[in-house]
């Protein structure tokens, strides 16, 4: 790990170039672990390219004195159009995991969406940055007990939302890794995954088959009842489903593919994102992740009617690399990107962009 205040440290120049350094940092069951998507990884490679599809029609002569990228989420103020999206085991690529991620996000200035499989507790993220907005991920358990106390841990320890995941309802193909399973170092432990008859479980594929394969629109409501926050359901692919899951009590949707790692041969989430944009028609606040690698990718997603961008692997790459440091550099050079190509497409607010700047190439 390099020396996070070494002054001869030339930060890489793009999340390109990042991804190459972290790979070169972790050990290799990590950056698997982080790497890999479902299957053959097509719908994982789809999500970037399909970003790059939409090409922009740039506006000139606009007065660019003063461009902003602030905005904010679910009310929450931000510095940017940039959520941390929940990525498990953080630890895997640093020791100081989730508290570093937490601080990161902190200093950014935008809101930490913590795994339900972090190797940190709830309640320790929240110390670790405790005047930072951070928002719960957690999916359904078979144990609706369990799921529910895990809900009310999150609102105790000052979540403001209960990020609910939808796509887990079959353990995924995961070629890329030996025997398709994820195997932890048996030093890890999950405190927010982890059942009260064996907090100590490192059997994390145990753990992810505690997942309800039987949730349905019906039940989003309750994760709402039981902590008192807004609920984001992620996972949302399609504009029937997202109407369903409003009408369910959802207040946000988040179109996700879980980067292409449940299913592989789904759609790329910028293919997808415009018909859930209309379907939602203004009702809620709808959110996109999924291979976006600059702030050209973030502009775009914002042209297409999201809200704002969550970012997986390059949070965790930022992680590997330099910690807090590297995790917070991944977030305010996004900022910094978006906001050169919003000057240099005469738009100086993110709520001015929209589908007139993009041309679709066929
Ligand atoms: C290493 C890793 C772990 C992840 N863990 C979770 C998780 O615990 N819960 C969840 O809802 N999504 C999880 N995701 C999916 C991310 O939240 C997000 O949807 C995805 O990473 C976005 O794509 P990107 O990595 O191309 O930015 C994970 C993704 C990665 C790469």
């Amino acid at each position: 790990m390099p020396e996070t205040n070494d002054p001869s440290r030339v930060f890489p120049p793009t999340l390109h170039d990042l991804e190459g350094a972290a790979e070169g940092v972790a050990s290799r069951e990590a950056w698997d672990y982080i790497a890999h998507g479902a299957g053959d990884e097509a719908t994982m490679r789809a999500n970037a390219d399909a970003w790059g599809r939409w090409r922009l029609r740039p506006h000139v002569l606009r007065d660019m004195s003063d461009v902003q990228v602030a905005t904010t989420v679910l009310g929450t103020a931000v510095s940017a159009p940039v959520l941390i999206a929940p990525t498990a085991m953080h630890r895997f690529v640093h020791d100081e995991g989730e508290r570093a991620t937490a601080r990161a996000a902190a200093r950014a200035g935008v809101v930490y969406v913590v795994s339900m499989a972090a190797t940190t507790s709830l309640e320790d993220v929240a110390a670790a940055a405790p005047d930072a907005p951070r928002w719960a991920q957690m999916y359904m358990l078979r144990d609706r007990g369990r799921t529910q106390a895990l809900a009310e841990r999150a609102a105790a320890a000052g979540y403001t939302a209960i990020v609910a995941s939808v796509d887990g309802a079959a353990v995924p193909r995961r070629s890329r890794l030996k025997g398709g399973a994820l195997v932890p170092p048996d030093w890890f432990r999950f405190p927010n995954l982890a059942g009260p008859d064996d907090p100590d479980s490192t059997d994390l594929m145990g753990m992810v088959s505690d997942f309800d394969p039987a949730t349905t629109f019906e039940d989003l409501g309750r994760f709402a009842e039981w902590s008192g926050l807004p609920v984001v359901v992620k996972g949302v692919m399609r504009g029937d489903d997202a109407v369903l899951c409003l009408d369910g009590g959802a207040a946000a949707i988040a179109v996700s593919n879980h980067g292409g790692r449940t299913l592989d041969g789904v759609a790329a989430t910028a293919e997808v994102l415009p018909e859930v944009v209309e379907a939602v028609d203004g009702r809620a606040e709808v959110y996109v992740d999924g291979g976006i690698r600059s702030g050209v990718d973030v502009l775009r997603a914002l042209c297409l009617g999201a809200r704002a961008v969550m970012i997986g692997r390059p949070v965790l790459w930022g992680l590997a690399v330099d910690g807090e440091d590297g995790a917070a550099e991944v977030v305010t050079q996004l900022a910094d990107e978006l906001g050169r190509a919003m000057a240099l497409c005469g738009r100086d607010r993110v709520e001015r962009v929209g589908t007139d700047l993009l041309l679709p190439v066929t």
